[in-house]
Formats: structure tokens, C-alpha cells, sequence
């Protein structure tokens, strides 16, 4: 089965305080800074409607509705999904989940801006199915609508491969990839311990890194244009070394 499929279910399962341990390297913390970042640069008005694409345990998403946005978050992991309504009604707000694949997102010119956030994008192999997404983030837009795109900054993985030894509570984990910059593959390995030694799980990894300019083709040819990119959540200016790379584009008005 295909890591992506797996690996989500697995880790919000079995490893309960995966959230209090966000590695910062993944800019995953804290949230309410990326939530501040996402309103004021998507300059849009309350009530509009947001999808939070693969919005996980809702972090954002919740954050969002908290602030009086109208919120539908999409997840593939059914863990992810039953952990965002739990936190509505813990929270006692209002916003929808979604469990569906990101390459079938089934609204049309509905939103006035969709989110994809905490590198959640490129999972597939094949350019066709990442392009795919992009399509559907576009019509899945209101015309004018925005999108915020938040990865990993390919430039600085390519200098600086990734290796993670992170410890919960009850497990160890270690992340270690490797982006060939010919192909912009990242490859590696996903391993969890159990710390009394009972299990283990190791998941072989690749996600697709695009460039700026590769993006800008991408985004081009289903009317997205970009509109800014920033390297982090402090809106600064996207260079080889920022931590992220923060695309916002914004579909054109006269798509019919
Ligand atoms: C790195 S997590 C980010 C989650 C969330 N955006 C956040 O910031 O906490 C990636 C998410 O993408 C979801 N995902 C992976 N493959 C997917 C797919 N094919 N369709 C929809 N969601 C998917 C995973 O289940 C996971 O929740």
C-alpha cells in the first residue's frame, strides 16, 4: 500500500502526543502563528468559505472556524477526521470534515480560498496525479479565489537532507530523506519503535519536490497565478535557505 495511505492512520493511532511534539522543522508549530499568516495574506472576509486540503486533525481548520470562517477540511486518514470532529465538539465550534482522496475533491467553484498546509503535497509519483490536484484546487475555486500552498523549501532539502530522531512518550522515531536534485525526488525511510521494544514499522517514502518556476507552469495552465512567495510564516522573503517554501496564487476572474 502506498505510504501516505498508512503512515497518517498509523502515527495518529498509535502515537497519541504526536501534536505536542511537531519537529519546528516542519514549521508545524505553533499554529495559531501559520492561522494569523493565513487570514492576513489571503485577505479574504468573514464568512468566506476555506478548504483546508489534507486538513488533518483540523489544527487549522478548527483555528479558522474559531475566527468565523465557513470551514470544510478534506483528509484521506479516517483518524485524522474522527480527531477534527472530536475537537468541534470539545471546542464547540461548527465546520465540516471530508474523508477523500485529494485528486477527487467533489465541490465546484465553491470556495473563496483553499489551504494546503504542513507539507502535504507532491505524495505521488506520477506529475499527472500531483497536476491532478491542482486542477481540482482550481475548479474548486470561486473565479478570484486564493490558494495557499505551505512545503518543505526543495533548495535547502537538497543542501541539507532530512534526519529526524524524535521521542514520544512511547515510541522513537526516525525520519532520513534524501532529494535527488535531477528527478526532485525525496526518498527515504519512516521508522517508528516501540519503546518496550514490541513493535516496529518502517515505511519507504518519496514526495515530489517542484521549484518556483515548476509550480508557476503547473499553476499556470489551469489559470492560477502566482501572486507571492514567502519562506516562512513571518511573510519573509522566500530564499534557498527558508525553512518553507509559501506559494499564494489566485485564480483569474475570467475563467468561464
Ligand atoms: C503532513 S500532514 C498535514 C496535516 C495538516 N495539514 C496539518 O497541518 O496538521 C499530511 C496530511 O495529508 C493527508 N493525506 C495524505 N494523502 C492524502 C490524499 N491522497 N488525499 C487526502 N489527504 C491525504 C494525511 O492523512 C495527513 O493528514
Amino acid at each position: 500500500m502506498e505510504w501516505y495511505k498508512e503512515i497518517f492512520d498509523f502515527v495518529l493511532k498509535e502515537v497519541p502526543d504526536i501534536d505536542s511534539h511537531l519537529p519546528p522543522s516542519l514549521s508545524k508549530d505553533p499554529t495559531p502563528l501559520d492561522v494569523d499568516f493565513i487570514i492576513d495574506v489571503l485577505k479574504i472576509k468573514r464568512p468566506a468559505r476555506i478548504l483546508d486540503l489534507c486538513c488533518g486533525t483540523g489544527r487549522h481548520s478548527v483555528l479558522l472556524a474559531e475566527k468565523g470562517f465557513n470551514v470544510v477540511g478534506l483528509d484521506l486518514s479516517s483518524q485524522a477526521i474522527k480527531k477534527a470532529k472530536l475537537k468541534l465538539i470539545t471546542r464547540n465550534v461548527k465546520a465540516r470534515f471530508v474523508r477523500k482522496d485529494m485528486r477527487a475533491i467533489p465541490f465546484n467553484k465553491y470556495f473563496d480560498a483553499i489551504i494546503n498546509m504542513s507539507d502535504s503535497f507532491g505524495y505521488f509519483n506520477n506529475d499527472e496525479d500531483n497536476y491532478k490536484i491542482i486542477e481540482n484546487v482550481s475548479n474548486s475555486l470561486k473565479n478570484g479565489g486564493k490558494f495557499l500552498l505551505e512545503v518543505l523549501n526543495r533548495e535547502r532539502l537538497i543542501r541539507k537532507p532530512l534526519t529526524l530522531f524524535i521521542e514520544y512518550k512511547n515510541w522513537y522515531s526516525i525520519i532520513s530523506t534524501k532529494v535527488d536534485p535531477v528527478t526532485g525526488i525525496e526518498k527515504g525511510k519512516v521508522i517508528y519503535i516501540k519503546k518496550d521494544g514490541t513493535k516496529k514499522k518502517e515505511w519507504d517514502v518519496s514526495v515530489k519536490r517542484y521549484t518556483v518556476p515548476e509550480y508557476e507552469r503547473m499553476f499556470k495552465g489551469v489559470g492560477l497565478k502566482i501572486l507571492n512567495v514567502f519562506g516562512d510564516f513571518y511573510k519573509s522573503k522566500f530564499n534557498v535557505d527558508s525553512p518553507a517554501m509559501i506559494i499564494l496564487a489566485q485564480k483569474e476572474y475570467n475563467l468561464s
